[in-house]
């Protein structure tokens, strides 16, 4: 495995790479992806190897053309082609009745298939010439901190591809938003890099959660996914301890006067952007730090805040009790 600065010929060499049935990962604004053939079963197999995922969690396809919906799934509902039209590309990924042609294995088995268009030049590039739809997960160990740059690829996943093309830092620095198509509602199955108020502007209300039929699999489902290999918890005064090594992670500014060994901020000016392309970062140079523990402060539920706080949620439920897995 070799990281390599995505250009011309290095998209070539990885396109080649996914033709033969190879991993590649990729840049995407929202996170880095671990690319395969969609429509390859075996290569698709390679991720789940790759990133140890169980197989109940399906994947999704990484389309460069809009035209290449119509091959892959039913366009169900016209509020879906409004979407398209305003969102893609863009981090939002549409979940649709599958057609035959894609494999179970991408799908677990469901009637429905998982799909988007990034918009990252090298991502886009690269499935263009691939010619095939790309399947890709975040291009982490599974319930892992997400990576945001090539160099977090290769610390979790590195020998296990073929290829890593380094892209820079993802400028989204969260995963898409999932939004199901199910008996004529709209369900928003995962809080992402669009915001749900964005939609909500374009097709009116859509429901949260999980339709009746969604296997609970998706992400948002799972007890716990996104983790530092350090503990993490909500701020509470009681979590202070002198004689622990403590990182922080603030939103705007440091306001506490404790002697935490590692300080992070995610924006100074507040901005909710900036917050969520410099989340996994961070939380990446804190669990580098070897510290005990590391403390995050909540932050509204609102706009990409509601995309922040259920990475983070799910980050500190790895070190509740009951869902303990380490
Ligand atoms: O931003 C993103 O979406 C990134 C980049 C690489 O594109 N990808 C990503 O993939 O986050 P992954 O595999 O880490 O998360 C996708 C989630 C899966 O966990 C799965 O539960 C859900 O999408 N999903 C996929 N297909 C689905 C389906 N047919 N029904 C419901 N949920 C589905
Ligand atoms: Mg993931």
């Amino acid at each position: 495995m070799s990281i390599i600065k995505a250009d011309k010929e290095s998209i070539a060499q990885a396109a080649q790479i996914i033709k033969l049935g190879g991993l590649v990962a990729f840049p995407t604004e929202t996170v880095y992806g671990l690319g395969a053939d969609g429509l390859n079963p075996i290569a698709v197999a390679k991720i789940f190897e790759a990133k140890k995922r169980p197989a109940f969690n399906p994947l999704i396809l990484h389309i460069a053309k809009k035209e290449a919906l119509m091959e892959l799934a039913e366009l169900a509902d016209q509020r879906i082609d409004l979407l398209i039209k305003k969102f893609w590309p863009g981090p939002l990924t549409l979940v649709l009745p599958k057609k035959r042609i894609v494999p179970d294995i991408v799908t677990s088995g469901n009637p429905t298939v998982a799909i988007r268009m990034p918009n990252h030049p090298v991502a886009l590039q690269l499935i263009e010439a691939s010619g095939t739809p790309i399947a890709a997960p975040s291009a982490n160990r599974f319930g892992h901190l997400s990576p945001t740059e090539a160099k977090h690829v290769k610390k979790y996943i590195g020998p296990k591809v073929d290829i890593i093309l380094d892209g820079g830092k993802c400028s989204v620095g969260v995963e898409s938003t999932i939004i199901q198509f199910h008996e004529n509602e709209l369900y928003l199955l995962r809080p992402g890099g669009l915001a749900k108020e964005e939609i909500e502007k374009e097709i009116g209300k859509i429901k949260i959660g999980k339709s009746a039929k969604n296997k609970p699999t998706a992400p948002g489902q799972l007890p716990f996914h996104y983790s530092p290999n350090t503990t993490l918890r909500f701020y509470s005064d009681k979590l202070l301890d002198k004689k622990k090594k403590i990182g922080v992670l603030f939103f705007e500014q440091n306001k506490l006067n404790f002697p935490f060994a590692s300080v992070k901020v995610l924006s100074k000016k507040g901005d909710l952007r900036e917050a969520a392309a410099n989340l996994f970062s961070h939380l990446h140079d804190l669990e580098k730090e070897n510290l005990d523990l590391i403390l995050v402060e909540p932050i509204e539920n609102k706009g990409l805040g509601r995309a922040i706080m259920d990475r983070l949620k799910k980050a500190s439920s790895r070190w509740n009790k009951a869902t303990r897995v380490q």
